[in-house]
């Protein structure tokens, strides 16, 4: 059991849950659907370890989920450190691309980390996620680094961030 946040406009029959009031007991079975939407959309290098992740405290995940159903067509991994939290992971399943649902769950958390205090959000990005870098940007991002091999041979990142006392 999840509350559900109301932003707008998401498609419609989605709906965002915060899994800050998720019972333990049902973290595990969330930790492997998650795990396995990530294995669909990102590098195996790039894997997160919810099970170990979910156990931190000031990690936090935004589900966007079909309502009824509860079928996972996106999320957002986080991690507030003070004033900053670290936007670590961002994806919406290939079919549900293009309607809004990743701008919806960084507006949810840019709400939420502004009513708590936090000034900033900061991500790397690959410099060739175009449609990441474009989403970014559409949320008025800004560029404040580059470093090349940073996720590798050849693989440039992006740091990026939001200024959300300002937004
Ligand atoms: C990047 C990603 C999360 C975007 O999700 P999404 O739900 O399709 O994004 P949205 O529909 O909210 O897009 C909002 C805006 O971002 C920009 N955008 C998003 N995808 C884009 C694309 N493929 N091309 C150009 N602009 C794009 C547009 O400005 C868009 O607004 P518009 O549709 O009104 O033009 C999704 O493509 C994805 O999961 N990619 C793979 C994983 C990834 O790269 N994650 C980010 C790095 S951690």
């Amino acid at each position: 059991m999840t509350t559900a946040i109301h932003v707008g406009p998401l498609p419609s029959g989605i709906i965002l849950q915060s899994i800050a009031a998720c019972p333990p007991k049902d973290r595990e079975s969330l930790a492997a659907k998650l795990a396995k939407l990530e294995k669909k959309i990102f590098p195996s290098s790039e894997a997160f370890d919810y099970g170990s992740e979910l156990k931190k405290k000031n990690v936090g995940i935004i589900l966007a989920v079909k309502e009824g159903t509860q079928e996972l067509v996106g999320y957002l991994v986080y991690q507030r450190q003070k004033s900053l939290a670290w936007l670590h992971k961002l994806a919406t399943i290939e079919q549900e691309r293009r309607k809004g649902i990743a701008k919806c769950l960084v507006d949810f958390l840019c709400q939420q980390m502004k009513k708590g205090g936090c000034r900033t959000i900061s991500l790397w990005v690959d410099e060739v996620r175009n449609p990441a870098r474009a989403l970014y940007a559409s949320c008025a991002f800004q560029q404040i680094e580059r470093l090349p091999e940073y996720y590798g041979p050849g693989r440039t990142a992006l740091k990026l961030e939001l200024n959300i006392a300002e937004h």
